[in-house]
């Protein structure tokens, strides 16, 4: 066993020390780096194994260790959700073709401490429709993130996700939720992208975790496939997603996983 650090709260929520924010900034910045390094990776033609494969060797370039890697018996280093399919998509040999919306999501281990992150990414034209998806997912994401900070609820970030994307006549996926995580992947709270201002609860300095928004163009319903990881929209609608590991400051909110290059914005055409 190694020392868990800091407190927990009546919820079961690990409150970490302002000194353990550097662990989390440096693992978030190894992954946010990779989803960076993927961009030239992503192409008509190209299969989402190779794209696994190269984010593989760039995690073992880091000196980092993948999060997913034996993680409930998944075996990938990503997961590339693409089109329909709303998260945990795993990696296969099928290739990528003119139009494709793709979310990768990665999360390594550099020195006990974990960074997840995921982002959209396009190959060739990328329809109107798929355009405006990811923008709004994006921007949903961001009114999350601007919700964080102590004293606010994890209700209040629900909220703020749900009533923006639903402004936009799209829906947000319930079925999935982001998570703490630290020095453990997935720990208390589950993180909602819905819900109610005000319940929930509270933010306080020391929080670690995850805001991953999952958008879809049709009804929100999903549904597993029988590989038991591949989650899709159960009307068959696109779907999209992004996801930031964050910390509550004193004043805010400090996000782990901002692109190093700004390369956050999926190239377009
Ligand atoms: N990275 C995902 C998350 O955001 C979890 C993936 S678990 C895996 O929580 F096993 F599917 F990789
Ligand atoms: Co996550
Ligand atoms: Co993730």
């Amino acid at each position: 066993m190694t020392s868990a650090r800091g407190r927990l709260t009546k919820d079961g929520i690990r409150i970490y020390e302002p000194g353990d924010f550097a662990g989390m900034a440096e693992a978030g910045r190894i992954a946010a780096t990779i989803l960076d390094d993927i961009i030239p990776q992503i192409f008509m033609g190209q299969t989402t194994t190779e794209i696994d494969r190269i984010i593989t060797e760039m995690v073992t370039d880091h000196g980092a260790k993948s999060a997913t890697i034996g993680y409930k018996g998944y075996q990938h280093a990503s997961c590339i959700s693409v089109n329909h399919v709303v998260c945990h998509g795993i990696p296969g040999e099928k290739k990528i073709n003119d139009g494709d919306i793709l979310n990768i999501d990665v999360t390594v281990i550099v020195d006990g401490w974990f960074g997840d992150t995921s982002r959209m990414y396009v190959a060739g034209k990328l329809p109107r429709k798929s355009e405006r998806l990811i923008e709004v997912t994006h921007a949903a994401l961001f009114k999350g993130i601007e919700a964080v900070k102590p004293g606010n609820t994890f209700g209040d970030i629900g909220h703020a996700i749900q009533s923006f994307v639903e402004g936009h006549r799209m829906s947000v996926v319930k079925d999935f939720c982001g998570h703490g995580l630290g020095q453990v992947f997935h720990a208390p709270p589950n993180v909602l992208h819905y819900g109610r201002a005000g319940t929930g609860p509270v933010l306080e300095e020391g929080m670690l975790f995850t805001i991953e928004p999952m958008v879809n163009l049709g009804r929100s319903e999903t549904k597993v496939l029988a590989d038991d990881w591949t989650a899709v929209t159960r009307d068959k609608s696109l779907s999209a997603q992004f996801e930031h590991s964050v910390g509550v400051t004193a004043t805010g909110v400090e996000i782990f996983t901002l692109s190093p290059r700004n390369l956050f914005h999926p190239t377009y055409g």
